[in-house]
């Protein structure tokens, strides 16, 4: 079996997909206030773990129809156990493999992209199932600037790309993308790249037409 898969699958039987949720919970809510939800929309998240964002944005009255996708057999069934709302749905696929037939209007991923085997493979796939004008979100903690977590790839031993906020920007353009980024630090926390680099936001915009 893929190793990032049985890596995963080991982490949401041993509570760490919880951990996870903790870990991220902070940056991620700080990131989702900067959006406004104040329009119908249709929301992925790709890499959704034990589906906590999922969760958190199906309960929005706007939220039309909420998917969250994982390679993870077991975080899929973490996910589906901890189900609150009847709108939320849990697909257990990779995002590159995954044949979808509709468009979304966000997407959203948080500390999962640079597992996949291939990035640009990814984030192609990512361009063609989002309506145009719509956005994708991706945040991720590990990236060659913030050096703290650079070394990550060393602890896990699983496919990591590491790459730098430059490179991010021209990965997503390459796909298509009109690039912002932006970085969401947490002063108050005990670990200093938390406070000085934070969790970096790619958000990327699918062209209107
Ligand atoms: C570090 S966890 C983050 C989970 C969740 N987003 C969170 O913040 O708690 C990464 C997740 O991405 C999933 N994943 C990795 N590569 C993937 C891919 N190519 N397609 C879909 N899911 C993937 C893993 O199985 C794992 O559950």
């Amino acid at each position: 079996m893929d190793k990032v898969r049985k890596t995963f699958d080991k982490w949401a039987e041993n509570g760490r997909a919880e951990l996870m949720e903790e870990e991220h919970g902070k940056n991620v809510s700080k990131f989702l206030q900067t959006l406004s939800f104040d329009k119908p929309f249709t929301f992925l998240d790709v890499g959704c773990g034990n589906g906590w964002v999922v969760r958190k944005i199906a309960s929005k009255k706007n939220c039309k129809k909420i998917i969250g996708i994982d390679k993870s057999k077991k975080m899929i069934i973490q996910a589906k156990k901890k189900t609150v709302n009847n709108k939320e749905k849990f697909i257990h696929t990779d995002i590159e493999s995954w044949s979808y037939k509709g468009k979304f209007d966000l997407i959203f991923s948080m500390e999962s992209i640079y597992y996949a085997d291939s990035i640009e493979k990814a984030l192609k796939k990512i361009y063609k199932i989002l309506k145009p004008g719509g956005m994708f979100f991706c945040g991720t903690d590990f990236y060659t600037d913030n050096k703290a977590t650079a070394r990550w790839a060393n602890i896990m031993k699983i496919q990591m790309h590491l790459h730098s906020k430059k490179e991010w920007k021209d990965l997503f353009q390459n796909a298509g993308f009109n690039v912002k980024t932006k970085h969401i630090k947490d002063l108050k926390s005990k670990k200093k790249w938390k406070r000085e680099f934070g969790t970096l936001f790619i958000l990327g915009k699918k062209p209107e037409k």
